[in-house]
């Protein structure tokens, strides 16, 4: 049965409307929904999961409710410390360098990130290194030309990124936490899908746009569509070789 309805989408998106003023609420959505959804693609009781750009852990709590050893990494530690002290669970590291043992984790995950990083690239390859032969790579992120691909300074970014940037400051008096060029780049689902395709040592199983119903997974096989309509991009891959 799909648990991706459209009335599933809806509560998602009423649960972002609150992203802003109450954010233990909308990562309490978000974070249950992510779980269930990485689950339906591998299993997660006494796996070991590690979470690239995890932030404090947002996700550490619905991942462990489903029996998940939750490791997480990012390298900020405004970030990490988010939420208070760190868990013992969180370590400082860069997604284009984990600090990680090649072929040790089960699942290694990564929400939101990608858009984040200059080398797009080297992320996803080290994400594939650490993963287990038969271990399930799952990432998301928010492709530049999706009506969020801006973050903060959307829609403007259709009008470039750093104008973008330039608008938001002019506006607020300060520069927007996301600025295009250095804490923000542009990355499509085009990209992401031929650097998969070119992969040596994983297959991708799997690409759907993460927040749509079901009956839409078809728009991430439109090019120009998808770059807009995706919304947010999951691509899904398994570690080649033998468990
Ligand atoms: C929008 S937040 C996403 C947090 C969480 N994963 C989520 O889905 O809500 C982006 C995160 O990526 C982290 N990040 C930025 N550059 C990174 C890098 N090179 N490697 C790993 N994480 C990075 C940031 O510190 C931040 O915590």
């Amino acid at each position: 049965m799909h648990t991706a309805t459209l009335s599933r989408s809806v509560r998602l998106f009423r649960a972002f409307r609150h992203e802003q003023t109450d954010r233990d609420t909308f990562y309490r959505v978000l974070a249950a929904d992510s779980a269930e959804q990485v689950a339906a693609s591998t299993p997660l009781r006494d796996r070991v999961l590690l979470d690239v750009g995890g932030g404090p852990g947002y996700f550490s709590d619905a991942f462990e409710a489903r029996g998940a050893t939750y490791v997480g990494v990012d390298p900020d530690v405004g970030e990490l410390s988010a939420r208070g002290e760190p868990g013992r669970n969180m370590v400082r590291a860069n997604g284009t360098r984990l600090p990680v043992r090649t072929g040790s984790v089960d699942v290694c995950y990564s929400s939101n990130v990608l858009e984040h990083v200059s080398a797009p690239h080297a992320m996803l390859a080290e994400m594939v290194r650490v993963t287990k032969p038969g271990g399930t790579v799952f990432v998301s992120f928010t492709p530049w030309w999706s009506p969020w691909g801006g973050h903060e300074t959307s829609p403007w970014h259709y009008l470039g990124g750093h104008y973008a940037a330039r608008r938001y400051t002019g506006r607020h008096g300060h520069e927007p936490k996301n600025r295009y060029g250095s804490s923000l780049f542009s990355f499509s689902v085009g990209a992401a899908l031929r650097w998969a395709a070119a992969c040596e040592d994983a297959t991708l199983v799997r690409a759907f746009p993460r927040y749509h119903p079901w009956w839409a997974n078809w728009v991430v096989r439109v090019p120009a569509l998808r770059e807009v309509v995706s919304w947010n991009a999951v691509l899904v891959l398994r570690k080649d070789g033998d468990a």
